[in-house]
């Protein structure tokens, strides 16, 4: 059935104006004003913002990891993504060195069919480099449609990989027409840090923190630039979590590269005090990077108004207090990395970023969904509200007041990272492809209605143009 949205307050990218949306088989077929639709359901929308639905370009849905699995699957994680105003994730698929790429993407399939509530697409991990993986790529370009990969510079004998596997990486997505993306931390470093700490009794969640320096960071961002140099490729850097690696980001874009950054919630809000909260508390929060000391989230705000970062991500990565993250309470290198934060990412960029006067109404829609829908190839088909496009579109009520809290949430786990935290606004129904998933905030959508998204190669220019925001 056909669904004229009426009267809603419609923000892209780079406009901002009130009309109606009519949506036909799950596509937006007309914008305008006092649009008539005989036999379409009418929703009235006057009020609430109009948003393209948001794209996280950073999950773990049901990975194993640090001795555990995470606890989202797709199911769930999609579900309180959808609840956040988010209708699209790219979720990471891991590697196995040795292991043929179409087994792995394989396995991600079987983890995600019959079990999204949104659409979904994967990046791909490359732990290692040889003729094998070399003659796979193309395949899983053409073929999978993924169009990303992901290099780990830490995590020493789990997922690291090393600089020559690094710029063969580089090498290969310039041929091919990928992204290749970053965990910028120094492996060998934190190895060395962490077995110290260790060695000297230092076992408390804190110690995470203290052992992954900013420095570390700062220098392995720095490294996978100048390798993005040297190949003439493109790079884009997960999770930037301070200052000293906005620096390097910002002076490789200076020189006219193309290198991109995404941050997270988290680091915009918290801070690394947090892992110091009594009775082991403090593990809720260990994920790396680490939280960073208070000053450094004033750069990252600036970084976002002025784009020298340009998306943000959840890194949504959950685990239990109780049973997995408890796996770490004699040893913080036991701990499972990473947090529950996929429901929350679109609110509080929204509610400390536009409510606050920090980015535009405008800017939000840009970091939220259109500008990572033109890095991994969905746009125009995601990212934006325009005619011929998806309808992913969330009805935002920017009035609402409300308090997030592991009580009231819809991720799988027993806490939240950001509980009793004030947030202005909300999503009140979210649609994919024109299909209700939350309906006045009851979920109403069906686990396995989420498609496979086949991507489209990296394309340096669209994924640099302007928005008009930027030039006024
Ligand atoms: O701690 C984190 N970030 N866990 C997820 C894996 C990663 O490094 O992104
Ligand atoms: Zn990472
Ligand atoms: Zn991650
Ligand atoms: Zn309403």
């Amino acid at each position: 059935m056909s669904k004229l949205i009426r009267n809603g307050t419609i923000v892209t990218a780079a406009d901002m104006y009130v009309a109606d949306i009519l949506i036909e088989n799950g596509k937006v077929s007309a914008i305008g004003s006092n649009l008539s639709a005989p036999g379409a359901e009418i929703i009235d929308a006057k009020g609430h913002y109009v948003f393209p639905g948001g794209i996280d370009p950073h999950t773990h849905l049901d990975m194993p990891f640090g001795g555990t699995v995470t606890k989202d699957d797709f199911e769930t994680g999609t579900i309180a993504a959808a609840f956040g105003g988010t209708t699209t994730v790219i979720d990471f698929c891991l590697t196995q060195k040795g292991e043929p790429l179409k087994n792995s993407i394989q396995t991600w399939h079987d983890k995600s069919r019959d079990k999204a509530v949104i659409d979904y697409g994967f990046h791909l991990m490359i732990g290692e480099i040889n003729e094998n993986v070399l003659n796979e790529l193309p395949q899983v370009i053409e073929e999978e449609g993924i169009t990303s990969f992901k290099v780990f510079m830490a995590y020493k004998n789990v997922f690291q990989a090393d600089d020559a596997t690094l710029y063969r990486t580089l090498l290969a997505a310039k041929e091919h027409g990928a992204l290749v993306m970053v965990h910028a931390e120094n492996g060998d470093v934190i190895d060395y840090l962490t077995n110290k700490a260790i060695e000297e009794g230092n076992t408390e969640p804190i110690y995470h923190a203290l052992t992954r320096p900013p420095e570390v960071e700062g220098e392995a961002t720095g490294r996978a630039a100048l390798l993005t140099e040297l190949a003439n490729s493109q790079l884009y850097v997960v999770h930037v979590s301070c200052a000293n690696a906005v620096e390097k980001i910002a002076e490789a874009r200076n020189k006219g590269l193309n290198i991109w950054g995404e941050t997270c919630p988290q680091y915009l809000v918290l801070d690394r005090s947090y892992l110091e909260k009594p009775n082991f508390e403090g593990a809720k929060y260990v994920w790396s990077p680490p939280l960073r000391e208070k000053w450094h989230q004033e750069i990252l705000w600036n970084a976002l108004k002025n784009g020298s970062l340009q998306t943000l991500g959840s890194d949504q990565c959950s685990f239990d207090f109780k049973g997995q993250k408890d796996l770490g309470r004699e040893d913080f290198t036991k701990i499972p990395n990473g947090g529950p934060i996929i429901e929350d990412r679109v609110s509080i960029l929204f509610s400390e970023g536009v409510m606050k006067g920090r980015i535009t109404v405008n800017q939000f829609v840009d970091i939220t969904s259109t500008r990572i829908a033109k890095l991994f190839g969905l746009f125009p088909q995601k990212g934006t509200i325009a005619v011929g496009s998806d309808a992913d579109i969330v009805l935002f009520d920017p009035s609402v007041e409300r308090v997030i809290s592991a009580e009231t949430h819809h991720m799988a786990v027993d806490y939240n990272a950001f509980e009793g935290m004030k947030v202005c606004g909300e999503p009140i129904s979210v649609l994919s492809r024109g299909e209700f998933v939350i309906r006045d905030k009851q979920f109403v959508g069906r686990p396995g209605s989420g498609q496979y998204l086949r991507r489209a190669k990296y394309n340096a220019q669209t994924s640099n143009d302007q928005n008009e925001f930027q030039s006024i």
